[in-house]
């Protein structure tokens, strides 16, 4: 949720905190602060709202010389609401210690009432100021001392980074269920909270894990357990994307970049997985033999938001091919509902992030009841991806537009394979029908790529439609998960109201609320339920509804049973979704970008959700 970066070397630290801030931006961005040291002292410059305000201030407001330690914060607001007070990084009331947290203290209203009564003045209503005035009340001229004491107090999660002007050349940070990366440099090191901060600097990491406290200087790195202060090493990992995959690329905006990457992504994606002409699929990160795969009784899929949606395509994936019982949750209530699990079952976890609080709670839950687990993730050295038994990423390089786009088809392409390539070893699926269904998988990329030559049509039907209260979404079998997520698109970047309905429940409720004000978009390519989603056409318009239909370039009847059709590559059903949510994503976009709005920062949404 929050971003957290941090810098000590020979650099501007503000230049080097806000170039870092301003990547983390997409992870919240209701406030930004930074804390520097200059010759003793701690300079502390907050504002509400975007990053520019911090830029703005901070233009008003100048250090005097250039600081070489710092850390900065960009917040999404729990506890306090969005307010300067509020805003990171926190000090104590001698504002000897700076410090930045990502994530909720759980026991702070105890420890805050605490420190009250023994006189501590409180400035902020946030839960992480009492970090700042335990870490004070333990200091005794050592740092890490004092934050082992601290952290030994706190209940909840947490990524803090922290600098103290009594030993100014050093950082601390510490981890409890909440992300944090250190970059290593030469002569400089940085914290971060995500990958993207770093690129710029370096791609040398190293993924800090729970438990994990360590302290950093210009030259030297030290971790160490936070309970017992032994030394513990951590591999520094080499990170393969760049600093350019994180840039506009003259795109107005990331989410329409991200849109038309997708040709690119999915194809990466696949690339040295398939080989549809062999009829071969090579997944080497699942060490999974045949008879472990015979093994899988059910698969339980837990994810939230557009990751869920992905899930729910991939329910239709597993049980036909495979014919294993498949099931989906919602990761927010996984836990929640007692699910029965044992170890012959697989639990799937599919998060773009691998950072998502509930999702990664759900893999928690499933490995302490033995299951076996896969993580399905796009970032790299995420969490997810090394708590998981197995982990199959998706290439699609940086998602930063908070909208997700790109990710969701990266997850359909690898959930697709996988449960192809599970249903031959599991004898459900011939080598024939193998080499036919890889084949469309494969020819995917370029059918996008032909859909996206000619995108002005989506943006004429926005026109006629951006001023519209309300909106539905229809979709039946695979792509009833997709009308959700069109109507997902569309609600968070535009803030118009939209729901996604499987179309055969219309009749049982939802059709109540179609007039002629009511635009419907209807996914109507053409598989085994084509029939029947026509009739639901026919329903609607018989309702004075107005129909957009997402459609097969060869289907010549659909014009006449609706009021706009776009038209997209025919391909096989169980792959459509991979096409037909592209044309929504667009829709979503185009209307939103009309009525004005944030796309890239939609209000109230934070891209990354790091709490519960
Ligand atoms: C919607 C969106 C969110 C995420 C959800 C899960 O466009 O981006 O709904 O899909 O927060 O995030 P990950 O996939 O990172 O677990």
């Amino acid at each position: 949720m929050c971003g957290i970066v941090g810098y000590v070397g020979k650099k501007d630290a503000v230049e080097v905190l806000l170039e870092g801030l301003k990547k983390l931006e997409y992870r919240g961005y209701d406030s930004a602060g930074i804390a520097v040291i200059i010759d003793k002292e701690l300079h502390i410059r907050r504002s509400v709202g975007k990053l520019c305000n911090l830029e703005e201030n901070l233009a008003k407001n100048p250090l005097s010389i250039s600081a070489r330690i710092g850390i900065g914060h960009t917040r999404w607001a729990t506890h306090g609401r969005p307010s300067e007070e509020n805003a990171h990084p926190h000090t104590d009331s001698t504002k000897n210690i700076g410090i930045v947290h990502n994530g909720i203290i759980e026991n702070y209203v105890e420890l805050r009432s605490k420190l009250e009564k023994n006189g501590k003045n409180f400035k902020s209503e946030t839960d992480t100021e009492v970090i700042a005035h335990l870490i004070k009340k333990h200091y005794n001229n050592n740092l890490l001392n004092a934050v082992q004491k601290t952290l030994s107090e706190l209940g909840g999660s947490y990524a803090l980074g922290i600098i103290c002007m009594n030993e100014p050349d050093k950082i601390l940070c510490a981890r409890h269920n909440a992300p944090l990366i250190i970059g290593v440099g030469k002569g400089e090191n940085f914290i971060a909270s995500d990958i993207l901060a770093l690129l710029p600097y370096t791609r040398e990491m190293i993924f800090l894990e729970n438990g994990d406290i360590a302290e950093i200087t210009a030259d030297k790195i030290v971790i160490k357990d936070i309970k017992d202060n032994n030394i513990t090493t951590r591999e520094i990992k080499s990170v393969r994307w760049d600093a350019m995959q994180a840039k506009k690329d003259g795109y107005k905006h990331f989410m329409l970049k991200e849109i038309f990457e997708q040709p690119r992504t999915i194809e990466d994606t696949f690339r040295g997985r398939i080989y549809p002409d062999e009829g071969k699929v090579h997944i080497e990160e699942v060490k999974l033999k045949e008879k472990d795969i015979k093994k899988i009784s059910n698969i339980y899929i837990v994810a939230c938001g557009t990751s869920y949606h992905s899930a729910l395509v991939s329910k239709f994936l597993f049980e036909n091919f495979t014919r294993i019982p498949t099931e989906v949750d919602i990761a927010s209530e996984f836990r929640y509902r007692a699910p029965i699990l044992n170890e012959n079952i697989l639990v799937v976890v599919i998060s773009q992030s691998g950072e998502t609080a509930d999702t990664l709670a759900a893999l928690r839950f499933a490995k302490s009841r033995n299951c076996q687990t896969l993580a399905v993730c796009n970032v790299v050295g995420s969490t997810m991806s090394r708590e998981a038994m197995y982990v199959i990423y998706t290439y699609c390089g940086p998602e930063i537009g908070v909208a997700s786009t790109k990710a969701f088809t990266g997850q359909l392409t690898i959930l697709y394979i996988l449960a192809l390539d599970w249903a031959y070893k599991r004898e459900t699926l011939a080598k024939n029908e193998l080499k036919t269904y890889l084949k469309e998988l494969w020819e995917v990329p370029v059918k996008i790529s032909k859909f996206l030559k000619n995108t002005e049509f989506v943006n004429d039907i926005a026109k006629l439609f951006a001023h519209k209260r309300d909106f539905l979404y229809l979709g039946r079998h695979v792509n009833h998960p997709v009308a959700l997520e069109g109507a997902l698109k569309l609600k968070e970047i535009s803030y118009i109201h939209a729901e996604g309905y499987a179309a055969g429940e219309m009749k049982h409720g939802p059709i109540a609320l179609v007039d002629e004000s009511m635009p419907i978009v209807v996914i109507a390519v053409k598989s085994k339920v084509y029939e029947k989603i026509i009739s639901n056409i026919e329903e609607a318009k018989a309702r004075g509804a107005t129909i957009i239909a997402v459609a097969n370039e060869s289907d010549k009847e659909i014009k006449h049973k609706s009021d706009h059709v776009i038209y997209v590559p025919k391909t096989d059903e169980f792959v459509s979704p991979l096409i037909t949510v592209v044309p929504l994503q667009l829709l979503a976009y185009y209307i939103a970008v009309l009525l004005g709005r944030d796309i890239d920062q939609p209000r109230n949404l934070a891209k990354s959700v790091t709490v519960e």
